[in-house]
C-alpha cells in the first residue's frame, strides 16, 4: 500500500515538472495558427519552420525585453507566466509542427 501511494506522488510530481509543449502551444493557435502557420496579427513571421533555439531566443528574448518588433507588448503578456522549462517545451513542439 504504501509504495502505490509513493509512486503516485511521484508521478504526480513528474507531471508537474515536464511541461507539455502542447498544452501551452494552445492559447499560441487563434494568432499563429493550429500549425504554427500564420503571420499572428498580420504583423508576426510565420514561425512554423524555426528550430527550438530559435523559438527559445525569440520567447525568451520577448520575456525580458530584448527581443521583439512593433508588437512585442503582445508576446511579452503571452510569455510572462512561462517558466524556462515551459519556454523549451512550446518551443520543441512548435518546431516539430508539419
Ligand atoms: C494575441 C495574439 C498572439 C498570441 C496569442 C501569441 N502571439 Fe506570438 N506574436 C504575436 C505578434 C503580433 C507577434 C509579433 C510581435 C513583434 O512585433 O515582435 C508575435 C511574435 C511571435 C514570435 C516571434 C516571431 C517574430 O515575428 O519575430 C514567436 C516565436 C511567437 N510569437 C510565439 C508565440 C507563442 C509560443 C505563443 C503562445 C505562448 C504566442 N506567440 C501567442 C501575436 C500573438
Amino acid at each position: 500500500m504504501k509504495k502505490i501511494i509513493v509512486a503516485s506522488l511521484l508521478a504526480g510530481v513528474t507531471s508537474l515538472l515536464a511541461a507539455d509543449g502542447a498544452e501551452l502551444y494552445k492559447k499560441c493557435v487563434s494568432c499563429h495558427g493550429a500549425n504554427a502557420e500564420k503571420s499572428a496579427l498580420g504583423k508576426s513571421q510565420v514561425i512554423k519552420g524555426w528550430d527550438q533555439a530559435k523559438l527559445v531566443a525569440s520567447l525568451k528574448g520577448y520575456k525580458d525585453g530584448t527581443y521583439g518588433g512593433a508588437m512585442k507588448a503582445i508576446m511579452k503578456g503571452q510569455v510572462a507566466p512561462y517558466s524556462d522549462a515551459d519556454i523549451e517545451a512550446v518551443a520543441g513542439y512548435i518546431s516539430g509542427l508539419k
